[in-house]
């Protein structure tokens, strides 16, 4: 029987060597492991085997078991990573690669992006609001009686529960105030809505960036201090900066400020409207918090805002400010 074993051993052992395919493998696998094959066949015979043989025998047919077993999953590992490496032969590494698909930052988002920079360094911090608003948070807190032509039923989106979309970001300056007494420097860009008919120039969904700076003894000169460096900054020193006299029902007095610089084509373009902080918005904030930390006699302020979207259409040449919001990539992939 030792010598059975032996031989069985060597026999099985030279036929893995030599199997040279997966089917191959398994075959020899089958011819000795099988159901029938000869390692159980020859186990049968330990019936035969005398009593006191029995254990060195059967210990005997067990490592041949497990040698054979082991050397077949050796030759599974080998027969599989020659397969590896033939398949990788074909392989030429030195071929360029498939180059991942990058996106690119929105026109607008890189514009406000820069804007927002610009702001921190002096100090301003971001702040928000709601693009839900309350009829108060939009217009009454902002000095904008109910007869005024901004809360036209045709000119605002209204919510059936009396709310509405705001039409503006100044919604930032009055929750900012809210929440906290002065000194407050904030910028807030975001979206506001407004009832227009969308064409190359009008969307119902735009944005803008909103500003307020309100301590005490602000003045006229910071007003005009920070937007001049804020556009020069945005522009280049080049750009000519002017302020025309305007009304806004939340300043007093109130500005409109027009840009002349080469990146929007050297023509006056109109950007941007501010002011110095109405007292009757400061009245209604001390009303509101029943506090009087925005006293207009011991605080002044200035305030201000702008659209990005028209903005960014001239500083990038685009035509069409719908182009802003179609999110056709051809497009988007220009920036
Ligand atoms: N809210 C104004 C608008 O949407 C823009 C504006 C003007 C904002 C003057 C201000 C400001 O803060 O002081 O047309």
């Amino acid at each position: 029987m030792e010598a059975q074993i032996e031989s069985l051993r060597a026999e099985a052992l030279a036929a893995i060597t030599a199997a040279r395919t997966a089917p191959d493998l398994a075959a020899v696998r089958l011819k000795y492991l099988g159901r029938t094959g000869a390692i159980p066949l020859l186990s049968e015979g330990m019936r035969d085997v005398p009593k006191e043989a029995k254990a060195s025998v059967g210990k005997a047919l067990n490592a041949l078991r497990a040698e054979v077993t082991s050397a077949l999953e050796a030759g599974d590992r080998a027969l599989a990573s020659a397969a590896d490496e033939a398949s990788l032969a074909e392989v030429d590494l030195t071929l360029p690669g498939i180059a991942p698909l990058r996106g690119s930052i929105h026109p607008l988002t890189q514009l406000l992006d820069r804007a927002v920079r610009i702001f921190r360094r002096m100090g301003f911090a971001l702040a928000d609001g709601p693009d839900i608003e309350t009829e108060w948070h939009c217009f009454d807190a902002l000095n904008t009686p109910p007869h005024h032509p901004a809360r036209n039923e045709l000119d605002t989106f209204y919510l059936p529960d009396g709310r509405l979309l705001r039409t503006h970001t100044s919604t930032v300056q009055i929750r900012t105030m809210e929440g906290q007494p002065p000194p407050v420097r904030i910028i807030a860009p975001g979206a506001a809505y407004r009832r227009d008919e969308v064409d190359a120039t009008h969307l119902a969904q735009f944005t803008q960036m909103e500003g307020l700076y309100v301590a005490e003894a602000v003045s006229v000169a910071e007003l005009k201090g920070t937007l001049e460096f804020f556009f020069q900054e945005l522009f280049g020193t080049g750009t000519d900066i002017r302020f025309r006299p305007h009304f806004f029902p939340f300043t007093e007095p109130s500005f409109e400020i027009d840009i002349r610089t080469a990146a929007l084509g050297e023509r006056w373009m109109e950007l941007a409207g501010c002011g110095m902080v109405d007292p009757a918005v400061f009245e209604a904030m001390c009303d509101r918090r029943r506090d009087r930390v925005y006293d207009p006699e011991t605080v002044t302020g200035f305030a201000f805002g702008f659209g990005l979207d028209r903005l960014a259409m001239n500083l990038t040449g685009v035509p069409d400010i719908r182009m802003l919001v179609e999110n056709d990539l051809r497009f988007l992939r220009q920036f």
